[in-house]
């Protein structure tokens, strides 16, 4: 018998193309995880409305009308209460999130960061990874911990740098890959073949012949 699929929100701030990956695996009925709400911290945030046109359920916290972020972030966490959500994505979230917020939801919620962690934390991370030169690039899913872009990791996608690559065109195939691992990421979690212990994340023998949680550069 199939096990009761897991509530999840995606929290975005942007275009959500993330969002949309995750939404599209989610359609399929074998899929162990519902996306039950879009919530962003921008009402005009691009996809909400993509999100809503996908029949998901969305909502809005404005963080400018709140004096303070954990204001803000207990707006939200009555929201997704309120939703009755399990589990939180976060994808192309821009707001920082306070160590409250992080150990109100410890083990429950989960990041996609464009580049492969631990290197390459923070922002403009294509562009800072072809300024070293560096021959590999990719993106990461991790945990959410209190220190920024750390925590331990779920799946990564390795993505070559080519000659003449810029910020947007390695950009652009990073995406791709991160369309691939985030709702994979997300299975492996939900169906439970991802276990976190001790701050790593072990993966079921036999869902890693299947998912394969790195994929190889050739892949790409
Ligand atoms: C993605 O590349 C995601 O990895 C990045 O923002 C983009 C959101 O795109 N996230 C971060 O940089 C988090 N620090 P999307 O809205 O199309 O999913």
């Amino acid at each position: 018998m199939m096990r009761e699929r897991l509530r999840t929100a995606i929290l975005i701030s942007g275009r959500g193309s993330n969002m949309g990956a995750l939404i599209e695996a989610a359609r399929r009925p074998d899929y162990p995880a519902e996306i039950a709400l879009v919530l962003s911290n921008d009402p005009a945030a691009s996809g909400l409305e993509a999100a809503k046109a996908a029949g998901i359920a969305v909502a809005a916290v404005d963080h400018r009308i709140h004096a303070h972020r954990e204001d803000f972030e207990r707006s939200m966490d009555r929201l997704l209460e309120i939703h009755r959500i399990q589990f939180l994505c976060l994808a192309g979230f821009m707001r920082l999130l306070t160590p409250w917020f992080v150990a109100r939801w410890h083990g429950r919620l989960i990041n996609i960061h464009p580049a492969l962690l631990p290197a390459y934390k923070g922002l403009r991370t294509h562009e800072r990874a072809l300024a070293d030169g560096v021959k590999i690039h990719g993106c990461t899913v991790h945990y959410v911990v209190p220190a920024v872009d750390d925590g331990p990791i779920v799946a990564q996608a390795a993505v070559p740098v080519l000659d003449g690559d810029t910020p947007q065109t390695l950009g652009r195939r990073v995406l791709t890959q991160e369309h691939r691992i985030y709702p994979l990421a997300l299975r492996l979690i939900a169906s439970g073949a991802a276990v976190m212990a001790d701050g790593v994340v072990r993966i079921a023998a036999a869902d890693q012949e299947g998912s394969r949680a790195l994929i190889q550069p050739l892949d790409s």
